[in-house]
Order: structure tokens, then sequence, then C-alpha cells
């Protein structure tokens, strides 16, 4: 196994920013030191490879603990295959993807955990887990859910929207948790209460309400705060931690704060486009609007002030991507004049790091807390660290030398994500990903390319890690 170091870079994990060099031996890394320490003069003399850093952050690789790649969703499927996603998330700064596999109904979660390591195995970039979408809670797949959470895949994420689809009532849901309770699971909620959603749907559409923007009103922000809420006690009555995922409104914030006020094991995660984008994109002439429809919807402007409180209160933990992207010509086209036909879901998972290093760049978030929302609280979350989301002695050498100062303009032209729109088209951002190495091996150098499809591997998962 080779030797690298990394010279010059100032190195920022959640918890400090030391001036220091890295050596990285065997994909692991071995020890930090000061600049110019008698160490780090020394590693460089017997080191395969030096990289310069100087002037740059040497960071953990992003976790992107919420993507969809090949998800099958409304007859059509995600458009970023694991070879393609997991490229576009190397060239994004994001070293690990935890994907979500899906047991359909009528089917065992061991055959939708197959299907997913059979699209994944040999394919992906960076390296990778899984959780597990229930469709069908039952007296098997409950079972089941304990042989997964031994072998690693420790979360299953439910979902109270999508009647007929995805969708579990209130009994599976609490029957899953009270199981989760048990066996160290941990349960993922997609909080929005689907069957008054369905209701709205209907209404709206009779009413020849097609648009693209009704997909936002329909699907209610006390819709979501009123799901959250219930599964917030539910979890309480079966004695579970919860995440939720991909929170956009404030009056589920304001629930989730509640509940970690009393001292619940509760979490939240937003994502990137609920922080940046609004209602009024959905709102954008012609059919545009399509391109920003995902569940939960984007809302008006000023719910993105009270996530982003959220994240610096700590009522929410995590920004992962939910990214879930479907091409605008032939898949967000397939709900023209029906936008429950739309597609769900928002291309991203090349975009977060930059994103929220522009937060830090306007001073929403401080550099340390970029690391812990984007690579140490997601490891932790989800069993994952310290071999991922941080920088010490014995840690995956997943690591990025990001430009702080290197400028560019987000777009599909230039983005690798398999998808004909970026939902960030023309935003100029300051900050770059410019050299990415997964276990010690480069799969970005300076701003080329060299990764390979198989470098990636399976992460088995631990439980959470984040854990009252
Ligand atoms: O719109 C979304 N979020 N699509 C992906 C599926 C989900 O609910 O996370
Ligand atoms: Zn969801
Ligand atoms: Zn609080
Ligand atoms: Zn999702």
């Amino acid at each position: 196994m080779s030797l690298t170091v990394i010279r010059g870079g100032l190195v920022i994990t959640a918890a400090e920013e030391t001036p220091a060099d890295v050596l990285i031996d065997g994909g692991r890394v071995a020890a930090l030191a000061a600049h110019g320490s008698e160490i780090a003069s020394g590693w460089s003399g017997s080191a395969d490879r030096v990289i310069d850093a100087t002037g740059k952050y040497v960071i953990p690789g992003g976790v992107d603990t919420h993507t969809h790649m090949e998800l099958p969703f409304g007859g059509t499927f995600a458009s970023d295959t694991f070879e393609t996603g997991t490229r576009a998330a190397a060239w994004g700064g994001t070293t690990t993807i935890v994907d979500f596999a899906v047991q359909t109904a009528g089917n065992s979660l061991r055959a939708g955990l197959d299907a997913w390591h059979a699209k994944a195995d040999g394919a992906c970039a960076v390296d990778y887990a899984f959780h597990m979408i229930m469709s069908d809670v039952n007296e098997d797949t409950l079972k089941e859910m304990d042989g997964l959470v031994d072998e690693g895949v420790t979360s299953f994420k439910l979902f109270m929207a999508y009647p007929g689809v995805f969708y579990s009532d209130d009994g599976r849901i609490l029957r899953a948790m009270q199981r989760s309770a048990g066996n160290g699971g941990l349960i993922m909620m997609h909080a929005e209460n689907g069957i008054a959603i369905d209701v709205l749907v209907e209404q709206a559409l009779a009413e020849g309400r097609t648009d693209p923007r009704h997909h936002g009103e329909v699907r209610h922000a006390l819709l979501e705060a009123e799901a959250t809420h219930r599964a917030i006690q539910l979890a309480r009555v079966a004695g579970a931690p919860l995440y939720v995922v991909h929170v956009s409104a404030r009056e589920a914030v304001a629930e989730l704060a509640q509940a970690r006020d009393l001292g619940l094991n509760v979490f939240g995660e937003t994502c990137p486009q609920y922080l940046f984008l609004s209602a009024d994109n959905l709102a954008e002439p012609g059919f545009e609007g399509a391109k920003y429809v995902c569940s939960t919807p984007l809302r008006p402007r000023e719910h993105q002030e009270f996530l982003w409180r959220g994240l610096r209160t700590n009522d929410l933990q995590v920004v992962s991507t939910d990214h879930c992207p479907f091409c605008f010509t032939g898949q967000k086209e397939l709900g023209r004049g029906d936008f429950s036909k739309i597609p769900n879901g928002l291309p991203g998972v090349e975009d977060r790091m930059d994103l929220l290093h522009q937060a830090v760049v306007e001073g929403r978030i401080s550099r340390r807390r970029w690391i812990e929302i984007a690579c140490a609280t997601p490891a932790r979350m989800f069993g994952l660290y310290p071999r991922k989301g941080t920088i010490a002695p014995g840690a995956d050498a997943d690591i990025v030398i990001y430009n702080p100062d290197a400028g560019h303009v987000i777009s599909a032209e230039t983005h690798h994500m398999n998808v004909d729109y970026s939902a960030y088209e023309g935003r100029t951002v300051t900050g770059r990903v410019e050299t990415v190495l997964s276990r010690g091996e480069l799969v970005i150098d300076d701003r080329s390319y060299v990764g390979r499809a198989g470098h990636g591997r399976y992460t088995p998962r631990g439980t959470c890690q984040y854990l009252i």
C-alpha cells in the first residue's frame, strides 16, 4: 500500500480546525502533524505521493445519507444509475452515499435488498450503504428487520404519504417502531398525511388546477406538521428513536424542536432544495415548475429561515440531498396537465457540499458546522462513524481538498449528474472541490475524474451513534 501526504492545508472536522499535514497509509488516515513539524517533513521524503493543499481546506468526504439511484417512481426510474450517480457524488465531494433499497408490496425485504445490491455492486465510484424502504409491514417483514440490522442495514424508511404505493397506516408504523425499539434499528419517516393530501389532489385536479405549483399547495405545510407530530407520538409510545427525512415546513421544525426539548431521541434532516429553493420555483412559467416537484414540496420562501435556524440550534442535525433525478424531457413531462403524474424528486448529489459551503461564505453556519451536518453527523446517525465523516487516525482516507476561493457557476452544462437540468442553474457559489480521495485512492485529481466504477465498496453499518 502506498503512502500519501496531503501537505499544507487547513484540516476541518466537526470538532476542530487544524493547520496540519495528513499522512495516509493503506487507505486509512495514519496521522496528522503540524505544518513544518519534524514529523511532517519526514513524511514527505518517504511518501509515494504528496498533494499540496496550501491555501485549501482538507475536509472529510461528504456523507450523503439520502439518495435514490435508479428508483422506480411514477412509471419511470430515477435517471442516475449507481455508476453515474456516485461519479457525480465524487465530483461534488461526497464519498459515501446511503441509498434506499425498496421492498415492494408482496415481496420480502430480502428480495428488495438483493435487487439493490445487484444494481450497485461493481458500479459505484465511492462507497455505499443501504437503508430499507418498507412498503409492507407484516409479521414476516417485522421479523426480517432484525436480521437486516445484524447485517448492517440498520435503518428503515416508512411512508405516511403515497397511499397505495409506499404508505403505512399508524398501526403498521407503530409495529415497525416497536420492533426497532428492540433491535436497534432507526425508523426514518416520510412525514406527510398522504390520505388527506390525496383528497386535496383530487379536488385540485377536478377544479382544473393542474399546474406544478398546485403540487406545493395540496401538500400543505400543516399536513407535514401533523404527520411529524403523529410520528413523534407513535415513536414515544413505542419507545423508539425517530429520524424525520426531508423536513421542509417551519411547523414541522417546531414539532421536532418541541420533542427535542423534552429530551427525546427525535432527529430531523433537511435538504439543500428546501434551504435554497422555494414555491416560487414551482410557480415558474410554462411547465418549468415541474423541475422542482418533490415531496415534501418546496415551501414559500419564509420557511427557509426556520430551517436555517433549526440547523443552528441542532433541532435539525443532517443535510442530505434526497437525490432523485428525473429528466425534464420525457420524465417530468409525464405530468403535463396533471401535476400528480410528475415524478417526485430533485437532482442534487453533486451540489450539496458546495451549496452548504456557500452558507458558510454567507455567514449562516460555521465551517465546522458545515462538516458536522454534511459529514460527521450523517455518519454517526447511521452507524458509519468514525470510519466515515471525519479525518482522524484510523478513519478511512475519504478526503476532499476544497478550494474555498474558487468560484463557479452551477449548471447542467457542466454537472456530472445524468439529468438534463440543474435545479440551481446559473447560481454562483464560492468554493470548489479540487481533489477527492476514497480510501486513499484518487477519484478526482485536480478537477479530473480518475476513479472507476467498482472502486466503491458496500459498507455495512452499525446502529445509530447519535442517541441520547
Ligand atoms: O420527492 C421525493 N422526495 N422523491 C424521492 C422519494 C422520497 O419520498 O424520498
Ligand atoms: Zn420521502
Ligand atoms: Zn430546542
Ligand atoms: Zn427520498
